[in-house]
């Protein structure tokens, strides 16, 4: 195992994402042995905080969800903070403390993470290499989003360029990270009976959602200006499409994936003008009931600013038509969608085969093969089988069923633990490289384009419904239907 040791410096330390996902998952990384005995984490924010403020806030915020937290003092004795204000005046001591806590560990591995906005990107990196603190074992991993589009991604993508090589540079997108997604290339590549049939001969469709019940509250600043198309599709949605439809790599490796990932992207055919229409749907959530509850729409969501003109053009639901165009997957659509307050938490690939070529039964339904990628990891497929009875034949799909609970009772680990243990070893192959993030981008960007210029609201849906109309027309129209097994 590669147990360098590194020192770990968070920025935006104290923030969200860092209290929820990173600290937790380095725990579990460092109670696990994944942490070198000298590794550090260092969290810098403007809070004004000492090392036993932080590891106090840490002790009360964090640890109460961890359970019996065995190695809990090794864990907190690695945790540091350092008070400062990217590029401004504010606290350019911070620059210095950092540097003394740096000083003599030049040759130790040093990650910058940033887990704050990305307009603070490229400062960042110009201040830490103003403060000398760019060693060449240095890494940089960027929280998404990277970008609202493809000239500001271009331009971060230079900012941070400028400082860092591309190898040291570590774009997250969290759901590489998810066990059941890195499955997903297990499952294509180290299996022989799937290859013969992953193809427009057999597959009629492909259906990509990632549904949730949350809604934003609090989250409007962000969300008023991203939208699920940017928050989700651009990433999440559109790495498990690659995943799905990318050619076998050569070898698993860094570049050979992401090549073919790429490949992908520049294969999929351009949604534009008056097609976005047609292509496309997006909605927004207004009040409705999600279980016992009756939830606020978007524009009621509690938050300390009031919505804006923003507010109500905002999609909270997209879905869009997608094709690859490429020999494999000439004429299969492949459906995306992602919406918050969805009846149910559910993110999912469902492969849609095609009628068998001669029925000589009545009553078969095509094969589908579900990726459950969250809650209840597994892997189901449709199967038509014979119900008991010595009478007619009657049909019925049955499902072949693989919990991966059930079949592997270790602990799965969160994503991020995942993503830290390879940005601390320095394995970039589950991160996206520049040219991925900015073809995922060149998509988008016409799509958006048309919903700004059309001057239209999203279609509402009420909380608790599986998005709007618009959702069910979009397969409808060539007699498809979305698969709705968790919403029923
Ligand atoms: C994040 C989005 O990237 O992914 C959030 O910004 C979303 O809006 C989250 O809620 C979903 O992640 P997960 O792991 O809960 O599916």
């Amino acid at each position: 195992a590669d147990r360098r040791a590194a020192d770990l410096i968070i920025f935006g330390g104290t923030g969200d994402l860092s209290m929820r996902k990173l600290l937790p998952a380095l725990y579990h990384c460092d109670r696990d042995g994944r942490l070198a005995e000298d590794t550090r984490i260092i969290a810098m924010s403007r809070g004004g905080l000492d090392d036993a403020d932080f590891r106090g806030k840490v002790d009360a915020e964090v640890r109460p969800a961890l359970g019996a937290a065995e190695g809990w003092d090794r864990f907190v004795n690695r945790l540091h903070h350092v008070s400062v204000d990217v590029g401004g005046p504010a606290e350019p001591a911070g620059w210095d403390a950092l540097t003394s806590l740096l000083a003599g560990r030049e040759d130790h591995d040093r990650v910058f993470y940033l887990a704050s906005p990305p307009m603070t990107f490229g400062p960042f990196c110009h201040s830490a290499y103003e403060a000398g603190l760019v060693t060449p074992q240095s890494r940089v991993v960027l929280e998404k989003p990277l970008g609202r589009d493809l000239a500001s991604a271009q331009a971060i993508n230079d900012e941070v360029g400028a400082i860092f090589d591309e190898s040291q540079i570590f774009r997250i997108d969290h759901y590489l990270g998810k066990e059941t997604v890195q499955n997903l290339l297990v499952l294509r590549f180290a299996n022989v009976f799937l290859e013969p049939i992953w193809n427009s001969l057999w597959i009629d469709h492909v259906q990509i959602t990632a549904a949730e019940t949350v809604g934003t509250p609090g989250r409007r600043g962000y969300y008023d200006h991203a939208g699920a198309l940017r928050d989700m599709v651009q990433n999440h949605l559109l790495q498990l499409l690659c995943l799905v439809a990318m050619e076998p790599p050569s070898k698993n490796d860094r570049e050979a994936v992401r090549d073919e990932k790429v490949k992908v992207l520049e294969s999929l055919r351009p949604i534009v003008g008056s097609e976005v229409d047609r292509f496309t749907v997006r909605g927004q959530y207004t009040s409705g009931r999600l279980g016992d509850e009756t939830v606020p729409g978007y524009l009621d969501e509690p938050d300390s600013t009031r919505p804006t003109a923003a507010s109500h053009r905002v999609e909270t639901f997209a879905a869009v038509r997608a094709e690859v165009k490429n020999w494999r997957w000439a004429g299969v659509p492949f459906y995306l969608r992602t919406g918050k307050r969805l009846p149910a938490r559910q993110s999912e690939i469902v492969v849609q085969f095609k009628d068998v070529p001669h029925a000589i039964f009545a009553g078969a339904t095509p094969n589908r093969l579900v990726l459950r990628l969250q809650p209840d990891e597994g892997i189901h497929l449709r199967l038509m089988a014979k119900e008991p009875g010595a009478g007619e034949v009657t049909l019925r799909p049955v499902p072949l069923s693989l919990s991966f609970a059930d079949t592997f009772t270790t602990r799965v680990p969160d994503a991020y633990e995942r993503l830290l243990t390879d940005v601390l070893a320095g394995n970039p192959t589950l991160f996206m490289r520049r040219d991925e993030v900015e073809a995922a981008w060149r998509w988008i960007d016409p799509i958006i384009a048309h919903w700004e210029g059309s001057g239209m609201s999203p279609e509402p849906y009420p909380a608790g419904t599986a998005g709007p109309a618009g959702a069910h027309e979009l397969l409808a129209r060539s007699d498809r239907t979305w698969h709705e097994e968790a919403f029923e």
